[in-house]
């Protein structure tokens, strides 16, 4: 463990089994039929990136990528597409997957704008929840893990870019980010 981190919240042991329990589910649900996983970068990339070896049968990727305005540490709700999708999803199977959902604003806006695009079926699949954080009604339908409202990285999670990279989900030392 590096010294920043005060505890592990989920182990790579944990999140392991998780993703394929989660891709056994989603290769059930999708038999016969192909799907299109959009990760919401950056967060979502690691997550992602095991999740589609978990999954059996047709799977295409994409990615996109968005901003909130205001303060950095939460979203605002104003959602900006930094980078779209390369391609149409009109009558396509399409999964979100997401690192964390908080107040749930961003998946809120983007469940909507990818609706607007007439799918065939959307879903979201999200490694992590923070139910007490919700500002509006947002419900993965594939989720990992249901985490207390503390500052969390690892597992593609970030403190100011930093921390993505561990292979755990933990809890940050206050001092870090009180700084
Ligand atoms: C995080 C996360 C979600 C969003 C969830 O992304 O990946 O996209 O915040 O928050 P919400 O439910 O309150 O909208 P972040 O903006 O930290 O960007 P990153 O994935 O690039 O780290």
């Amino acid at each position: 463990m590096i010294p920043e981190i005060e505890k592990i919240l989920v182990s790579q042991e944990e999140i392991a089994a998780k993703v394929q329990e989660l891709g056994s589910r989603i290769s059930a649900d999708y038999k016969g039929s192909e799907l299109l996983v959009i990760g919401i970068l950056k967060g979502a990339a690691i997550f992602m990136s095991d999740l589609v070896r978990s999954i059996e049968g047709a799977v295409a990727f994409d990615f996109m990528a968005v901003s909130s305005y205001g303060a950095s540490t939460e979203s605002s709700g104003v959602v900006r597409i930094v980078k779209d999708l390369d391609q149409s999803i009109e009558g396509r199977h399409v999964l979100i997957v997401e690192d964390v959902v908080d107040t749930g604003l961003t998946l809120n806006y983007l469940v909507d704008n990818l609706r607007s695009r007439n799918p065939a079926s959307l879903k979201l699949c999200s490694l992590l929840d923070k139910p007490s954080r919700r500002k509006v009604e947002v419900k993965a339908d594939y989720l990992g893990f249901e985490i207390p409202d503390e500052f969390v990285v690892g597992y593609g999670l970030d403190y100011s870019e930093r921390f993505r990279t561990l292979p755990y989900v933990a809890v940050l030392k206050p001092e870090v980010y009180q700084k």
